[in-house]
């Protein structure tokens, strides 16, 4: 059990999970990517510098050595998987809880007293009750008023969308209506005989701007060490992604926008007006995320849309979707930021989570 622990606190701070992406000619040219290399290139030679000084008896055992690193990099392979494995085992323990908060949020069950009561709300009755029982009155009164009671708990998602800087960065305004719609976000762990990934569900109630209910987005995984590079292995990585086609209802597509263009007839002089359709900024841009691909290397500004995008994605996974009502109080926030956040540390150890793979073909 001792051993276990620091691994799973391990996992739990979200640094399990590397995320790569090729690096364009462009990148090169970035000095963070050109630091990393010159430290590959250092190292690399540092470490050629000592095997030359050895005896050649010696040098052949440090190549043992070698020989024995890489098998343990397949065996901590092994372990990754099996790590999936348990929360592919876990989340279906967990899933009883979530069904329970979605039934809740969206108003279909009504949580008994007895479910509702929570400690602290004894403390501060106590220090304010005159004061509570004042306002009680008045909000009681206000609730009878209003004939539109809240049903469940009203843009429960929005509200964390809103609050987590990372997912408030994509937000738009026109996107907010529609997030109101949605009532959960799951997570669907890829079975024990297919490739490892993992699926985000964003289940919605019926609407006027789409007819889907469910939209996905899949975030598969490598979890073996590179033939060529064994060492670099650190446990599974975000390699590629897949979103979803959305069926928007006419006119209410929100990652397009309608430009009307005056194109000129060259012959006659005449003018006539041509409407076009460009992309516009939206979440929903999410669901049709940049396609890697083998033979085409991306651009840096690809590079980086894509990063962030496996960070959101894993940021969902790992935190949103376990503690959702923490994020939505706002406590998971404050936690974040006091115990120096995953994000904190990746940025100062500046290549812990989104690590750029120089080494790709
Ligand atoms: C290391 O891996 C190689 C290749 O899979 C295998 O032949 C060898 O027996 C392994 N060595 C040990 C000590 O397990
Ligand atoms: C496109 O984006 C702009 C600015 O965010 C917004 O005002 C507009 O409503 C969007 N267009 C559509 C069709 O959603």
């Amino acid at each position: 059990m001792p051993l276990i622990l620091p691994l799973i606190h391990f996992f739990n701070a979200g640094d399990g999970m590397l995320l790569s992406g090729k690096v364009s000619d462009q990148a090169m040219q970035n000095p963070q990517v050109l630091a990393a290399l010159q430290d590959k290139i250092d190292s690399v030679s540092h470490s050629a510098s000592i095997m030359d000084s050895l005896p050649k008896s010696v040098k052949r055992r440090v190549n043992a050595l070698k020989n024995l690193q890489v098998n343990s990099t397949h065996i901590e392979a092994k372990f990754y998987k099996e790590v999936h494995e348990l929360e592919r085992k876990y989340s279906a323990l967990y899933q009883p809880l979530f069904d329970k908060r979605r039934n809740i949020v969206s108003g279909e069950v009504e949580p008994t007293d007895e479910e509702c009561e929570w400690q602290s709300d004894h403390e501060d009755e106590a220090a304010l009750a005159e004061d509570l029982k004042k306002k009680a009155a008045i909000e009681e009164k206000k609730e009878d008023a209003n004939e539109e009671k809240p049903k469940g708990v009203p843009e429960f998602w929005l509200t964390i969308f809103r609050s987590v800087d990372m997912l408030s960065d994509m937000l738009q305004e026109h996107d907010e209506p529609i997030l109101k719609h949605l009532q959960d976000i799951k997570v669907i762990f890829s079975g024990p005989d297919q490739p490892m990934s993992f699926t985000l569900e964003f289940h919605f109630e019926p609407n006027e701007y789409f007819t889907n209910t469910v939209l996905t987005k899949v975030y598969k995984m490598k979890s073996e060490p590179d033939a060529e590079d064994p060492f670099s292995f650190e446990g599974p990585e975000i390699i590629d992604c897949d979103g979803c086609q959305i069926d928007w209802h006419k006119g209410k597509d929100v990652t397009v926008k309608t430009i009307k263009k005056k194109q000129k007839h060259k012959g006659r002089g005449t003018a006539r007006v041509i409407t076009k359709q460009v992309p516009n900024d939206s979440f929903f841009n999410f669901f049709n995320p940049i396609k890697v691909s083998p033979d085409k290397e991306l651009d840096e500004d690809s590079e980086y849309t894509l990063a962030t995008d496996f960070e959101i994605g894993h940021f969902f996974r790992e935190r949103i979707v376990p503690r959702a009502v923490l994020y939505f109080t706002g406590e998971a926030l404050e936690d974040d930021e006091s115990s120096n956040s995953v994000f904190c540390d990746d940025e100062e150890e500046g290549d812990s989570k989104v690590s750029v793979n120089l080494d790709h073909n």
